[in-house]
């Protein structure tokens, strides 16, 4: 039991444990933070044998980089060399908020957080507990998911308790999470901007600031493969945000259907669905998730955690609407169809 009297890790986000958990970070430790996207596994930014310490936990590729959060757009000079109008007038719209900004990396940011890279990701998120910490902290956190590498992404304490246990010095619990899936990624370094992930901020929502829509990769192209390439964005890899039960996208019109059949042949079968009515067949679990798009985000990973916990088969998610705001909803089903079924976590 820890001085919270929950058991674990898991720690309520009052004054003295925000307080703490600086001290912790400023020791080098790791400590896991809400954000409203999904929680983060943070250590300080600066300190590369703490980030060392972070793909370790994660069992992560040291050359994919990592998230800097900072407690607010004021900080920005000290992380980034070059900051483009399009950065300031992106960041007085969206932070804090769900937005993460690449730009060119000051010569101070270790290379353990950058993968080596010539740029930095910063984001100011939009939790009052990781803004407290943040604020305690006074400079950058880096953090990722606080998932193992691969998997689904945590929102809830809990989930992160799950995911990795005693790989996390404390765990600040600030409930589940108001956006549920991961920050949009916006790359600013180069000449034209380009979403690398979509998230909650839609390219519409940033053409509407800087008068121009950025290019979204993997937008009108055929399923996202991993090329050479490709800059080191885990998240650009096909199979990602995965539940090791193997999961199937299908149309409203072949859900049932393809569940009867399956569950015909002695399948045990689970299904996530926002449009398609449950038909009541008692064979198979069913989710009827929201048919609105930012309740299904935010309820989408605890979802999918709760099918793969069933041990069913197979897992059938009804296929996204094509619409703006489903888009990154899409992407993260998307790479959660291919990398699904590892019984293990890569
Ligand atoms: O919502 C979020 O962004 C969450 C919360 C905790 O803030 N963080 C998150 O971190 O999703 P992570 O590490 O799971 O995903 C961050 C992505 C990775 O795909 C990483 O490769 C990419 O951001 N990234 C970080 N720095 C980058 C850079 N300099 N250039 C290109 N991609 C970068
Ligand atoms: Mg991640």
């Amino acid at each position: 039991m820890s001085m919270t009297g929950q058991p674990g890790r898991i720690a309520v986000p009052t004054a003295e444990n925000i307080a703490r958990a600086a001290t912790l970070l400023r020791a080098g430790k790791l400590v896991a933070l809400p954000t409203e996207t999904v929680y983060g596994l943070g250590a300080d930014a600066l300190d590369p044998q703490a980030t060392a310490a972070i793909f370790a936990a994660k069992g992560r590729p040291a050359d994919h980089p990592l998230i800097v959060h900072l407690p607010s757009a004021e900080h920005l000079p000290r992380w980034a060399r070059r900051i483009p109008k399009e950065a300031i007038a992106l960041a007085r719209a969206f932070w804090p908020g769900p937005l993460t900004l690449i730009l060119p990396r000051d010569a101070d940011v270790p290379d353990a957080v950058t993968g080596g890279q010539d740029t930095v990701g910063l984001r100011v998120p939009n939790h009052p507990v990781a803004l407290a910490l943040l604020t305690a902290f006074d400079s950058g956190i880096a953090a990722p998911s606080a998932n193992r590498f691969g998997r689904i992404s945590p929102t809830t304490a809990a989930h992160v308790e799950h995911e990795l246990g005693e790989r996390v010095d404390l765990i600040l619990d600030g409930g589940p999470c108001q956006v549920g899936i991961e920050s949009t990624i916006l790359d600013l370094s180069r000449d034209a901007p380009e979403i690398l992930r979509p998230g909650a901020i839609t390219a519409e929502d940033i053409a509407r600031v800087i008068g121009r829509r950025p290019k979204v990769r993997g937008e009108a192209a055929a399923p996202v493969e991993e090329t050479v390439d490709t800059p080191r964005v885990s998240g650009s890899l096909a199979a990602h945000y995965a539940p090791s039960t193997p999961l199937r996208l299908l149309p409203a019109e072949m859900l049932v259907e393809e569940a009867a059949e399956l569950a015909g042949e002695g399948s045990r079968v689970a299904v996530l669905a926002h449009g398609c009515a449950d038909p009541g067949d008692s064979r198979f679990t069913w989710i009827a998730a929201g048919a609105d798009a930012a309740v299904y985000a935010h309820d989408l990973y605890a979802h999918l955690r709760a099918l793969d916990a069933l041990g069913a088969d197979f897992i059938l998610v009804e296929t996204p609407p094509v619409h703006p705001a489903w888009s990154a909803i899409a992407d993260r089903l998307g790479r959660a169809a291919v990398g699904s079924g590892a019984r293990e976590a890569p």
